[in-house]
């Protein structure tokens, strides 16, 4: 494994940027070329619900789409341990499987949930009518702005002006009171992206950063138009969704679990695929999922919002030790030849990844297919392989390897450039490349 490593560096410099290596079933390297098959640079990836509300890192629906169909042929059950906004999910009830998922993250999971919901179209337009009507209200000053019960959490006047609280106040209200609770929950995923976007965050970056006090002074969001062009659009994804799942049986169930610890609302080996995109990283210093998610989580009345970065893969350090699987310890090593601290928040970061792998492998079917979705990430100027490592921490768990495919992160999906040291304006080259591991259990 140590040669694999050194092979990758002497690789990496002999092979264009455009390819990499991956060790076969054999032991022996084979080139690892990119296969732009896998970028949909022009694809559309907003059909159906995934349309219904941005996230950082969000999967492809056609990478879901393709896995599906080359590694879940009869496929019944397909389990996503780091389900995120529920991209798989959606797909895997597209065609007619069942479909579990859990994240940590509540709001990731309430969008999940929304996006795999049958909703009657006809009570939703019933509320629609009703919201058009309140809103109408609201724009032409018949609402007593007075006595909106305005939340109070930490910082909310830090990024939100008096009115747009006011607003976001009373439209939380009439969503509230649905009866109907998945129209209620169609209605909250539309809020949260207009908190966000009505918040003053600068919404070019998935981490909160604070307009400047120029851009503040003038900013003056339309909620009621934003919602309703939401609602609007989200409509039209529910029922493309509805006819292209008309009579299908499959359900799904979206679960608040921890990836890391032992699973025991999944059967041992009656998952028959896994498809999933987990972290890149630890979310403090790669894609902050809590931060991105904070706001629309406070004003939906999740405790701790503030902390669900902490509590993700990789966010409570740990002192390290060897996994006993050289390509993952010597990249460990190569990092803490640099840096001890970054190399302490990357072990942690595998820690939890190795005992998710091992939890997660129980799960499947012999003959399943895993499929990891994986990025290459930079710390302190060291590419750490975690495709391959993903790879080996499989092979470690009974599986072996079927396939790696390499892919380029196509724009705005996960920032090629992202700041690594949390500062404002300091970026640095991440990623550029993404891969999709398929493993397969023994
Ligand atoms: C790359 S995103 C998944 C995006 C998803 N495929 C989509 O299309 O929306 C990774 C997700 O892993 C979740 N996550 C991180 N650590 C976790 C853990 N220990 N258990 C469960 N979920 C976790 C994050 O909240 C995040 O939503």
């Amino acid at each position: 494994m140590v040669q694999l490593l050194e092979r990758m560096k002497t690789n990496s410099r002999h092979f264009s940027k455009k390819s990499e290596t991956s060790n076969t079933s054999n032991g022996t390297m084979a080139p690892l070329l990119l296969n732009s098959t896998w970028d949909y640079k022009t694809a559309d990836t907003k059909q159906y619900t995934h349309c219904y509300h941005n996230y950082p890192a969000m999967m492809i629906p056609q990478i879901a789409d393709r896995l599906i169909a080359m590694y879940g042929q009869n496929a019944e059950i397909l389990f996503d341990p780091y389900c995120g906004t529920g991209t798989s999910l959606v797909e895997a009830n597209l065609k007619n499987i069942n479909a579990i998922g859990t994240d940590l993250n509540p709001l990731a999971r309430l969008i999940a949930r929304t996006k795999t919901l049958k909703i009657e179209l006809q009570i939703l337009d019933l509320y629609l009518k009703q919201f058009n009507d309140f809103g109408f209200a609201l724009n032409f000053g018949q609402h007593d702005l007075n006595n909106v019960v305005v939340p109070t959490f930490k910082n909310i006047d830090f990024w939100f002006s008096g009115v747009v609280k006011t607003k976001l106040a009373l439209i939380r209200e009439f969503i509230a009171n649905i009866v109907d609770i998945n129209i209620r929950q169609f209605f909250y995923v539309v809020f949260s992206e207009v908190v966000r976007e009505s918040s003053f965050t600068r919404n070019s970056e998935f981490k909160l950063y604070r307009m400047p006090p120029k851009k503040r002074e003038t900013f003056n969001p339309d909620l009621f138009s934003m919602m309703m062009s939401k609602l609007a659009r989200n409509r039209k994804g529910l029922i493309a969704y509805l006819n292209q799942t008309k009579g299908h049986s499959a359900t799904t169930s979206v679960l608040d679990f921890n990836s890391v610890e032992e699973i025991d609302y999944i059967e041992s080996e009656s998952v028959d695929i896994i498809v999933t995109s987990p972290p890149y990283g630890d979310s403090k210093t790669t894609v902050a999922y809590g931060q991105f998610s904070r706001l629309s989580n406070q004003w939906l009345g999740v405790e701790n919002a503030g902390q669900i970065d902490n509590t993700l893969m990789g966010g409570k350090r740990k002192g390290i030790l060897k996994f006993g699987i050289d390509i993952a310890d010597d990249s460990i090593d190569h990092v803490a030849n640099v840096d001890e601290k970054r190399a302490k928040e990357v072990y942690s970061f595998y820690h939890d990844y190795y005992q998710s792998i091992q939890n997660v492998s129980k799960t499947l079917k012999h003959g399943g297919y895993a499929c990891y979705v994986v990025g290459n990430r930079r710390v302190k100027g060291i590419t750490l392989p975690t495709s391959a490592i993903t790879q080996a921490f499989f092979e470690a768990n009974g599986f072996h390897h079927t396939k790696t495919f390499m892919r380029n992160i196509p724009n705005k999906r996960m920032p090629s450039r992202n700041s690594p040291t949390n500062t404002s304006g300091e970026t640095a080259t991440t990623m550029n490349y993404e891969y999709i591991v398929v493993m397969q259990k023994d």
